[in-house]
């Protein structure tokens, strides 16, 4: 689908890119967009007077409305422009929660959740002496049952992955969300494999804060998305301080900000990444989330039915219907094979994917991960095919 547009497997036919959770491929028009500010306009943004600054704050703020039309917000007054899901998920931790949260009281994670949806929370119940507990997993996967089990009268918030990076599990968020809004709990989602995937509707799914980045989505890096509730996000504090967030100060330190969404976006902005990541938008809208999403699905099942073939190969999640597939060759380490498939031109992503306590629960330490996009094609499934196929020779190759 698609594959004209992107540069890089034009110049590179022997490419096969299967590492699209970790990062995507850019289209052309991304990298237009960002020359296009560079080449024609460059100017700060929101604090100039001449035309050209006031081209990209027209720019700049028109992409929270593409933002807006990929999730379904109601106003862009809640669309945070960020460097990433980290820190878009750092700022609900420690800008939000931080003010919200009393000891004892409690948040939910899986032991599935990626790093960013983790470590933040544990520095916080450090810091404050709230409780971290964990949604029990059946067979790896939330199940709306256990989340009813785990929550407690102490529960405040439930912080989930939409879509584990792993094996790319899609949670019940609309029904935890509705659980949420009967119990009064936060649910903070980090949409970092759902968002470039799969249609969203925050208010649908009844979401509090969302978190996401462009670079997964055709977009640039450094750059994201913090969606918060109005009400919500007026209630968090900036974590970072400084120009373009603060209406005035004064030598006694009386400091008044500015409103939403700027008061959350101090410093200069990532421009050129928040409009690159503007053009991503537009280009995964022009295609459809849902024909993304289907599209997928089909090479996964295309992909399942050829590897369950080879014999020496364990499949992890073939049975979930999504664009990933996590993947061991017996007897061989994940990175060994990993450099196998690069010899052949072909980039998976293997080890721990960052959500290292998963371990605990589905006991394999590392797995190779196949993750697909829009660009991908059964072609490139079978070329796959055709060197694991092989894969006797993967210690004369690695070593
Ligand atoms: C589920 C999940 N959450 C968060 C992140 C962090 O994203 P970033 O590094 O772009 O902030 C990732 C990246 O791999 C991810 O897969």
């Amino acid at each position: 689908m698609n594959r004209e547009d992107f540069t890089i497997l034009q110049q590179d036919p022997n490419l096969i890119y299967f590492d699209n959770s970790a990062t995507t491929l850019k289209p052309k028009k991304v990298l237009e967009k960002i020359t296009e500010y560079y080449n024609q306009y460059t100017a700060n943004a929101h604090r100039g007077d001449y035309d050209n600054s006031l081209r990209v704050d027209e720019e700049y703020e028109k992409v929270r409305e593409k933002v807006q039309k990929l999730i379904h917000n109601p106003s862009t007054k809640e669309i945070v422009f960020t460097s990433g899901a980290t820190d878009s998920l750092n700022m609900v931790v420690f800008g939000f929660m931080r003010y919200h949260l009393c000891p004892g009281e409690e948040v939910l994670i899986t032991k599935a959740e990626h790093a960013s949806n983790v470590l933040p929370w544990m520095r916080l119940k450090e810091e404050t002496q709230i409780e971290v507990n964990y949604i029990p997993l059946e067979n790896h996967q939330v199940t709306i049952e256990n989340v009813k089990k785990s929550i407690t009268p102490q529960t405040r918030v439930i912080s989930l992955a939409h879509v584990t990076n792993v094996l790319g599990d899609e949670r019940p968020i609309q029904e935890i969300g509705k659980l949420c809004k009967e119990r009064g709990i936060y649910l903070v989602v980090d949409g970092s494999q759902s968002v470039p995937h799969l249609p969203i509707d925050v208010q649908k799914l009844g979401i509090d804060f969302l978190a996401f980045s462009g670079h997964k989505m055709l977009g640039p890096t450094g750059v994201g998305v913090l969606y918060g509730r109005e009400d919500l996000l007026e209630q968090l504090v900036p974590t970072r301080l400084g120009g373009g967030m603060n209406a005035s100060f004064d030598s006694e330190g009386t400091v008044d900000y500015k409103s939403l969404p700027s008061r959350l976006e101090a410093g200069t902005p990532n421009i050129e990444g928040v409009l690159g990541m503007g053009a991503a938008i537009d280009y995964l809208l022009d295609v459809g989330l849902e024909t993304i999403h289907q599209h997928e699905i089909e090479l996964k099942k295309y992909a399942v039915e050829r590897l369950s073939q080879i014999p020496n190969l364990e499949l992890y999640n073939k049975d979930i219907e999504n664009g990933m597939i996590a993947f061991n060759i017996q007897g061989v380490f994940s990175q060994d094979t990993a450099v196998y498939l690069n010899h052949y031109h072909i980039c998976v992503r293997a080890g721990n994917h960052c959500a290292k306590i998963l371990k605990e629960d589905l006991n394999i330490k590392n797995t190779c991960r196949i993750s697909f996009y829009l660009y991908n094609t059964k072609e490139e499934i079978d070329e796959l095919v055709r060197v694991l196929e092989k894969s006797e020779d993967i210690f004369k190759v690695v070593l």
